[in-house]
C-alpha cells in the first residue's frame, strides 16, 4: 500500500497539525510505503520570502521528525526538489475542467480571508493531484478540509485515464482520521494560523502558560456545574490526557467546586508532559547540523525515482518527447 501526504511549510506548526495531520500520517508509516513530502511549492502562494520559506521548510522537516516520523521508515522529502511534480501539474490542467476548481471551497475560503487570487491559489489542487498521482498513492491521509482536494485528485485521474488509456492513473482514497478531526483554537473556532489562536507545537514554557491560561471561557461561577458540551479546555485535553484524568475532569465540570483556572493549569500540564519526549529528540535532531539536509536529499532521490517512471509513462501517453 502506497500512502502520501504533504504538509505546507508556511509557518510554525500547531498542535491542530499535529493531531489533524501529523500523527496519523505517523502511525501510517508502519502499514505501508509511506511517502511524506514539505509542501513548498504550495507554500509559495502565501509565503513570499525566500529566506523565512527556506527556514520554514528545515523546521518543518525538524518538527516531523520529532514528533515521531521516522525516515528509516518512510520516505521524508521537500517538494521542490522533485521538480517532475510540476511537470505533471501542467498536463493534468489541460484535462482539468474550470469547474471543478471553481467549487474548490479551500480557493473560496482563502479569497475570502483576504489572500489576494493568485493562478497559483486556483490551480493550487492540481499540483496536489499531480503531487498524488505521480507516486500511484493508495491512501491519502489528510485533514478533513484536504477531503475535497483529493476527491478532485481522482476526477482528474478519471479524466485522463478515459482520455488517454484505462489504468493510466490510479485512483487514491483519503484518509481522515475522524477522532480528532478538527482540534479546537484557544477561541473555540477551528485552531488555525489564519486565526491567530494556536497553541505552536513547540511553545516555549512562557508563552505556552499565557496562552493556556488565556483560553476564552464562559463566567460560570467556580462552585456551580459546567457545561461541557462545546468546552474548547477539555477537547485540548482529551487529545493529551489520559482518559482518568480526562474522566476526572469531566467529573469536576459536572459537579462543580472547581474553576476554570484550575482546569487550565490542568491542562498546562498535561501538555507540557505529553509533549516532553518530542522536545528532548527534537533538540537532539537540532544538535546534528547536516542530519535534516542528509535526509532530505536521501528521501529527494528516492522520490524521485519513482515520480519519474511515472512522469515518462503519462509523457509517452500523451505523446510528449520522441
Ligand atoms: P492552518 O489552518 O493553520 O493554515 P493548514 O491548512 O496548513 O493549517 O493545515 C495543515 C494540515 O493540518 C491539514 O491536513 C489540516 O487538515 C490539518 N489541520 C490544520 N488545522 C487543524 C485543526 N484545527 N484540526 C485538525 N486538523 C487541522
Ligand atoms: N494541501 C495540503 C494542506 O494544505 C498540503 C498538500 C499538498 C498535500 N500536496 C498534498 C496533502 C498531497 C496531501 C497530499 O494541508
Amino acid at each position: 500500500m502506497r500512502i502520501l501526504s504533504g504538509i505546507q511549510p508556511s509557518g510554525r506548526l500547531h498542535i491542530g497539525n499535529y493531531f489533524g495531520a501529523m500523527q496519523p500520517a505517523i502511525r501510517l508509516q508502519d502499514e505501508g510505503d509511506a511517502y511524506y513530502f514539505i509542501a513548498d511549492y504550495h507554500s509559495l502562494t502565501s509565503v513570499q520570502d525566500g529566506k523565512a520559506l527556506r527556514g520554514f521548510v528545515r523546521d518543518v522537516a525538524i518538527d516531523f521528525m520529532a514528533c515521531g516520523l521516522d525516515p528509516n521508515k518512510c520516505v521524508l522529502f521537500r517538494q521542490s526538489d522533485v521538480p517532475e511534480h510540476c511537470e505533471l501539474s501542467w498536463i493534468l490542467s489541460t484535462v482539468t475542467p474550470m469547474g471543478l476548481l471553481e467549487r474548490c471551497h479551500s480557493y473560496k475560503d482563502k479569497i475570502a480571508n483576504g489572500i489576494s487570487p493568485s493562478h497559483g491559489l486556483f490551480a493550487y489542487p492540481v499540483l496536489m493531484a499531480a503531487d498524488i498521482l505521480i507516486y500511484d498513492s493508495d491512501v491519502v491521509p489528510v485533514g478533513r478540509d484536504q477531503k475535497q482536494h483529493v476527491e478532485v485528485t481522482r476526477d482528474i485521474a478519471i479524466k485522463m485515464n478515459e482520455t488517454f488509456g484505462a489504468g493510466l492513473l490510479k485512483l487514491p482514497n483519503p484518509r481522515i482520521s475522524e477522532t480528532t478531526a478538527v482540534v479546537p483554537g484557544l477561541d473555540g473556532r477551528k485552531m488555525s494560523k489564519s486565526y491567530d489562536n494556536t497553541i505552536p507545537l513547540f511553545e516555549e514554557p512562557g508563552p505556552l502558560k499565557k496562552k493556556i491560561m488565556g483560553i476564552q471561557t464562559d463566567s460560570t461561577p467556580v462552585e456551580a456545574p459546567k457545561p461541557v458540551e462545546g468546552s474548547n479546555i477539555l477537547a485540548l485535553y482529551k487529545l493529551v490526557a489520559s482518559q482518568a484524568d480526562y474522566d476526572t475532569m469531566v467529573a469536576d465540570h459536572l459537579n462543580g467546586g472547581v474553576g476554570y483556572g484550575d482546569f487550565k493549569k490542568r491542562l498546562l500540564q498535561a501538555m507540557t508532559e505529553h509533549f516532553a519526549p518530542f522536545r528532548a529528540r527534537r533538540d537532539e535532531i537540532v544538535a546534528d547540523k547536516d542530519y535534516v539536509e542528509k535526509v532530505l536529499a536521501e528521501g529527494a532521490e528516492k522520490a524521485r525515482s519513482v515520480a519519474r517512471k511515472t512522469l515518462g509513462r503519462v509523457r509517452a501517453a500523451v505523446g510528449l518527447g520522441a
